[in-house]
């Protein structure tokens, strides 16, 4: 091969690389909503810009949780080359959805893809993003620097317990997005407890949830069921006669038989 031909080979690669979106692709997770036609709402752009590395958010439902989701999936394995994403959910279908939105941002903002199934992509700078349920079996393995578990609060603590050591050597990041199911499991303690997760709570109130549509809900659904969905409050179990407080209580033994109104068989 000439040297003549060489000098232009190389003239065109980086000709086309400064060019490539992959290359101006900034820091601002923000701006690349917006360059992939998403205008992020108030609460959404917080969550996009912080920089802390262990999130919980906990908010109604379509209020925006998993788009989040997908574009700080989306984003980190724009920018940081060659880095695991992992995306679990308690179903591998719920954890394609938000997968669904990250293949149509990386189409949107023309990136190449070096190969993309139904259950993950790789990306010419070497970074993957990978969707698993969130199951024990098929979650082990991985070295994950972004971890992001959505409907978190209906995944088995099993599940997520397992998934932790996969952050260790990469010191990676956590996203837990979730309305609540119950006081019960991580995404319940994690939320209440005193440590040092950022945590954000957005209620339909706050999201840009239809008014009209809201008022629907709140006179059809059963009360706890809509206080739950729509301003995430941790309920115990529909149609549980005791509180978990008390049940817990009874199964430790703190609880005598009787303070059960006597209704403890
Ligand atoms: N900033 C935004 N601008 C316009 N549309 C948006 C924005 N954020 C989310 N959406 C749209 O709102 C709908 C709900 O978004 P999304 O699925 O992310 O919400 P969610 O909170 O995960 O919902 P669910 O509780 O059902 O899981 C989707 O159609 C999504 O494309
Ligand atoms: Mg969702």
């Amino acid at each position: 091969m000439s040297l003549a031909l060489v000098k232009e080979i190389r003239r065109v690669r980086d000709t086309y690389q400064s060019a490539s979106p992959m290359a101006v692709i900034g820091d601002n997770p923000v701006e690349f909503a917006a360059s992939v036609g998403l205008t992020p709402d108030p609460y959404q752009a917080d969550m996009l810009t912080s920089q802390h590395p262990r999130k919980i958010l906990l908010w109604s439902r379509q209020s925006g949780k998993s788009t989040v989701g997908a574009l700080l999936a989306t984003h980190k394995a724009l920018v940081s080359a060659g880095t695991t994403t992992l995306v679990v959910a308690p179903s591998e279908d719920q954890a394609k959805e938000l997968f669904r939105k990250c293949r149509q941002f990386v189409a949107e903002a023309r990136i190449v893809n070096r190969s993309e199934t139904q259950t993950g992509l790789e990306l010419v700078n070497g970074s993957r993003i990978v969707v698993r349920a969130a199951i024990e079996r098929t979650t082990r393995g991985y070295a994950v620097d972004l971890l992001i578990v959505d409907e978190a609060a209906q995944v088995d603590d099993q599940a997520y317990f397992a998934l932790r050591p996969s952050l260790m050597r990469t010191r990676g990041d956590q996203i837990l997005l979730s309305t609540p199911r119950g006081r019960r499991g991580f995404f319940s303690d994690l939320w209440h407890g005193d440590n040092e997760w950022e945590k954000s709570r957005i209620t339909a109130d706050d999201a840009s949830v239809d008014r009209d549509l809201l008022d629907r809900e709140r006179e059809e659904l059963h009360p706890q069921w809509f206080l739950q969905e729509y301003y995430c409050q941790f309920m115990n179990r529909e149609n549980q006669v005791f509180t978990d407080e008390i049940v817990h209580g009874a199964m430790r033994g703190s609880h005598a038989p009787a303070d059960l109104g006597g209704i403890w068989l």
